[in-house]
């Protein structure tokens, strides 16, 4: 996408509509409610794209959950995650003996999934498991590593529901898959 401007990016069709996501973030919360029975989980949300993610699945979580949050930024490509990760917020409460649920909200090639176990284990917490919303239906990421999976989603670029392109986006209410608006592109060649 590099010569793309973000005004050319629009969302398109709706992949997962508002109900899909009530209904299927309501299971995960009754299953993370019946898994964690007289515990006190810690939600750690990965910023930014997790908020509103978190913010439903808490309130489907019967529990006394605490709540804590880190921000992440890849290095490289804009739409692809590098693998080297930058921690840009980190947590305010000590993991040690508590049971971290780390609730992400798209884990692509896993690599920053992969980056944030490692530094979450080495602060010896009782136990760690991942919720993720979605998860790339595709063969490199091994997903028995993950307890909560919301939906296994197709390799399009999705935006909406805390999903940002460039920041855009975040607060529709549904998923969708990004478009590129009809205009011309460089990519078009000499009289094509
Ligand atoms: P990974 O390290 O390749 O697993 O990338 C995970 C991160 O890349 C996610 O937490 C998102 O921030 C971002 N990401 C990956 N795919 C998408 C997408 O389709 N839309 C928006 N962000 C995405
Ligand atoms: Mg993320």
């Amino acid at each position: 996408m590099g010569s793309t401007s973000p005004e050319s990016l629009v969302p398109g069709r709706v992949l997962i509509s508002e109900g899909e996501l009530a209904t299927r973030v309501g299971e995960l919360g009754a299953s993370i409610t019946a898994d964690y029975a007289d515990r006190a989980p810690l939600l750690v949300g990965v910023l930014k794209g997790a908020f509103m993610f978190m913010s439903d699945l808490a309130r489907a979580v019967d529990l006394p959950v605490e709540f804590d949050f880190m921000a992440v930024s890849s290095y490289g490509h804009s739409t692809r995650s590098s693998g080297v990760v930058r921690i840009v917020k980190d947590l305010d409460l000590d993991l040690a003996d508590r049971d971290v649920i780390l609730v992400e909200d798209i884990i692509d090639s896993g690599l920053t999934l992969g980056y944030l176990r490692k530094i979450l284990m080495s602060r010896n917490p009782a136990s760690l498991e991942v919720c993720a919303l979605l998860v790339r239906d595709s063969d490199d990421y091994d997903e028995a590593t993950l307890r909560y999976v919301g939906f296994r989603v197709p390799d399009d670029f999705l935006v909406g529901y805390g999903l940002d392109v460039a920041e855009r986006f975040r607060n529709l209410t549904e998923i969708r898959v990004l478009d590129q608006a009809a205009e011309p592109t460089e990519d078009a060649g000499p009289g094509s």
